[in-house]
């Protein structure tokens, strides 16, 4: 790992000791973030609702010599979100470091033709899980008069075709510049990190697992296996769907 290492953070170990929570670390742009933070010299706490993915980089961490803790939690709530803090502060006394990193589209298509339940899921995929996670960790840096929250938003903001996504996304910028002033008196520090289309080559749970044992379709909207399609949702015309997928991938 060390001859990854960006040359100006090379053998710095800035974070050496500090504790970073991570969530959804199990693949993706959170496990590079974790592995970064890791190679930095903090203690990781992997968060992920996956077992499977979460393991794989808890066991990577460790093999690099970096202390690492796997939490299994469903960060779409508020109990999912306080258990994980509980479990980080139990384990080393402290969080210096949340990276909340949940999120992703579920859907791609114009905002008319998503249901009720689809713009719920939305928001709670990528909304909901930044939201709890504050509010859970915010007490504890609080005490401690330190703390660093980074918020994974998205260029998408302004892409087409993912209205509730990139409302989940405005929504994260406008809670982290709040958060930001209302918080900074205690020494903490929030930001939002916003990646454009960014390759997931270690992705193994799809953005359509929209629970355990509940997986969307890709597109339309119209496969929910293990549960009951939505019934307030109009019938897509095709026409009235996105034709270029290509472009908007990703996000
Ligand atoms: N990949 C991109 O092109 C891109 C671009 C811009 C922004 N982003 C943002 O970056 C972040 C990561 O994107 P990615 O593509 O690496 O995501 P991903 O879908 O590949 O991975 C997300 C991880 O979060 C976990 N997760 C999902 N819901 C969870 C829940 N309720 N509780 C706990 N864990 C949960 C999943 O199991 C998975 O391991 C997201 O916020 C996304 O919106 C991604």
């Amino acid at each position: 790992m060390a001859v990854e290492l960006d040359a100006r953070a090379a053998g710095a170990r800035r974070l050496a000791g500090k504790v970073c929570v991570v969530t959804g670390a199990g693949q993706g742009i959170g496990r590079a973030a974790a592995r970064r933070l890791g190679q930095e010299g903090g203690k990781i706490v992997v968060a992920d609702r996956v077992d499977e993915s979460a393991t794989r980089t808890v066991d990577e961490l460790r093999e690099h010599g970096v202390e690492a803790l796997k939490v299994l939690a469903d960060l779409s709530t508020f109990a999912g979100a306080q258990n994980l803090m509980s479990q980080a502060r139990d384990a080393y006394g402290r969080i210096d470091v949340l990276v909340n990193n949940v999120g992703g589209t579920i859907w791609i298509k114009p905002y008319h033709l998503y249901s009720e339940e689809e713009v719920k899921r939305e928001l709670e995929r990528s909304l909901h899980p930044t939201l709890w996670c504050c509010l859970a960790a915010l007490p504890i840096m609080m005490e401690q008069k330190a703390g660093s929250i980074v918020n994974v938003g998205s260029q998408s903001i302004r892409g087409l075709y993912r209205a509730p996504y990139a409302t989940s996304k405005g929504g994260i910028l406008a809670l982290t510049k709040v958060l930001a002033m209302e918080y900074g008196r205690y020494g903490i520090r929030i930001n939002t990190m916003s990646p454009g289309g960014t390759d997931i080559p270690d992705r193994v749970t799809p953005r359509q697992l929209i629970a355990p044992g509940i997986m969307a379709d890709d597109g339309d909207g119209r496969r929910w296996a293990g549960a009951e399609r939505p019934k307030s949702r109009p019938r897509p015309s095709r026409s009235s769907r996105p034709t270029t997928r290509a472009s908007l991938r990703g996000r």
